[in-house]
This record gives structure tokens, C-alpha cells and sequence, in this order.
């Protein structure tokens, strides 16, 4: 059965590979110690094995309003802004095309909604890596910041909704 749970030394890190060498070393390499340093967290699927299917990492950010779109930065003051950063997300290359990544962002989503719910916050940033990213976080109600189509966010209105 598929599980979601913290990174831990119990998991099988050595044969990830998304695709992605930068987001296969961070897993493998840089993922553990962020976490136990606090710096970040990192939830991995797995499913009945250590192996990991997929992994997110996200952690605490400050935005300033004048980066969101208008209709957004318009209802907010002009200092730093509370936010939360999906700063990986990635699916195992075999295992891509089969729901993973969703399983994996809605975790990411519902987390981002516990740590609002306790401390505020107005969004979940990302920054895709390429259009195909892009267009994998839109497919969720991501929306692009102006001028930097690769920096997405997702606004608390929609958290709250989904969540
Ligand atoms: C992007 C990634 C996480 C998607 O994971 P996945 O398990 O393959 O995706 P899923 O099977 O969960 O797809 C979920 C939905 O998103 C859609 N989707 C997937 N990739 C998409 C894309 N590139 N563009 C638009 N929609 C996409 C699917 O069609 C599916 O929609 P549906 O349920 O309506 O059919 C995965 O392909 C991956 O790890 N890629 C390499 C690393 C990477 O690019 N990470 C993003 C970092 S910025």
C-alpha cells in the first residue's frame, strides 16, 4: 500500500532515479542532513518496500507581494510575506505517468495547509524546472508570477479549498 512519511535512514535512497541527476543527488546526498539540521523536510512514497517512488522537499520562504500578480499583490501589505517552497518534487523514472506525482503534490498541499492553519502563511511557491514542470503544476491551479513564467504559486484560497 502506498505511504507517504518522512525521509528516514530506513529508506532505499541508491536507486532513485527521476531523471534529473540534481534531484537524484539531493535525495540521496543532502536531503536527510537538511531535515536534521532544519532546514527543510523531505517525504517520500514508498509502497510495501524501502525503495522511494517519488520525494518532496519543502520548506519556509518570505515573498514580497510585488512579485504575485496584481490581484493578488494589491490585498497585501508591502513587507516580506510568509510562504511555504515545494523545493523538489519528483517521481521515480519507471514509476512516472502513474498518479505518483499527484499523490506527492496533494501531500505537499495538505502539509502546506497544517503549517497555514498554525502559523499563516499565503501560498506554496515553486519554481519549475522547465515548461514541462510548468505545465504539471498549472494542471493543479499553480498560477505563473509575472514576467517568470517558471516561478509558480499556488494562492491559500485554493489550499484552503482543497484541503
Ligand atoms: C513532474 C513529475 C513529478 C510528475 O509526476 P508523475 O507521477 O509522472 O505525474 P502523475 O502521473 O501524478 O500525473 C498527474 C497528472 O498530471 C498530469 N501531468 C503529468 N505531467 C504533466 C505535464 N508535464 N504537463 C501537464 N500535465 C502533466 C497528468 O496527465 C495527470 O493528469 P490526469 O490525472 O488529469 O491524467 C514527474 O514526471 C517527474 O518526477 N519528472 C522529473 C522531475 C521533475 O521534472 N520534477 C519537477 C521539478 S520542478
Amino acid at each position: 500500500m502506498a505511504e507517504i512519511a518522512p525521509l528516514s535512514r530506513d529508506h532505499d535512497r541508491s536507486g532513485f532515479d527521476c531523471g534529473v541527476p540534481e534531484l537524484d543527488s539531493y535525495l540521496k546526498a543532502t536531503a536527510r542532513q537538511h531535515g536534521e539540521k532544519g532546514i527543510s523536510r523531505t517525504f517520500v512514497l514508498t509502497e510495501g518496500s524501502p525503495a522511494i517512488l517519488g520525494y518532496f522537499t519543502i520548506t519556509l520562504c518570505e515573498v514580497m507581494a510585488r512579485s504575485m500578480p496584481a490581484k493578488y499583490a494589491r490585498t497585501y501589505p508591502r513587507h516580506a510575506l510568509p510562504a511555504v517552497r515545494l523545493g523538489r518534487l519528483a517521481v521515480s523514472r519507471k514509476e512516472q505517468g502513474k498518479g505518483h506525482g499527484e499523490l506527492l503534490l496533494t501531500e505537499a498541499i495538505r502539509r502546506t495547509a497544517l503549517i497555514a492553519e498554525q502559523a499563516g502563511l499565503i501560498g506554496l511557491y515553486v519554481d519549475a524546472k522547465d515548461d514541462a514542470a510548468r505545465a504539471f503544476y498549472e494542471h493543479f491551479g499553480f498560477v505563473s508570477l509575472p514576467d517568470k513564467s517558471l516561478q509558480l504559486f499556488l494562492p491559500i484560497e485554493t489550499i484552503r479549498s482543497l484541503s
